[in-house]
């Protein structure tokens, strides 16, 4: 063989098993975070969470969000089966605010309800939790980073909106713990 036809095969050689690590290390990584971000339809979704999403938009009428003008609605499913909302309560003192997602786990909790199924947010545009609240769902996952977490735009209208689908364990990879 030809010092370059061998040159041309070993460097093929190296390109493949460049590949085949890079696609493990990648599928590694993805199993690690628990998932990557999904689009999905409202109405492909289970019944439970629509259900949760649109508890989430009809809540998100109530904030109290007189400095933003933003409005952010959260329906957490709870390990008792129940759906617990809330909604973000701002303040003239404007640290004070608290998020849409911590005031319904807050409540969750105070009927004694301590583990997440899965949490929906609704905004404006469908953005994700603020990193705070990324904690405070951790704090009720117990360890579970494949906790799904639902966010969409409520103010989509279309009837059938896109809803992104992450997970704790994306959203939060490197969580405090004590
Ligand atoms: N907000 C939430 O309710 N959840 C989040 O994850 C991010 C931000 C609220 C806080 C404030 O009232 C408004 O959105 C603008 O930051």
């Amino acid at each position: 063989m030809r010092e370059t036809e061998i040159l041309k095969r070993d460097t093929r050689r190296d390109m493949m098993v460049c590949a085949i690590f890079f696609a493990r290390r990648l599928r590694e990584n993805t199993r690690h975070r628990g998932g990557t971000m999904q689009k999905v339809r409202l109405n492909d979704l289970d019944h439970g969470v629509q259900l949760c999403c649109m508890r989430a938009r009809d809540v998100r009428s109530r904030a109290h969000e007189p400095y933003s003008k933003f409005k952010v609605g959260c329906a957490v499913r709870g390990g008792d089966g129940n759906i617990h909302i809330g909604v973000n309560v701002e303040n003239s003192a404007y640290p004070m605010t608290r998020c849409a997602e911590g005031n319904a786990i807050s409540g969750m909790v105070g009927r004694g309800v301590v583990n997440i199924d899965y949490l929906v947010i609704a905004l404006k545009g469908g953005g994700s939790p603020c990193g705070g609240c990324r904690q405070i769902i951790w704090e009720f996952s117990h360890g579970n980073k494949d906790l799904a977490i639902y966010c969409f735009d409520a103010e989509d209208k279309s009837g059938n909106p896109w809803v992104n689908k992450t997970s704790i364990g994306e959203l939060l990879p490197y969580a405090f713990e004590l």
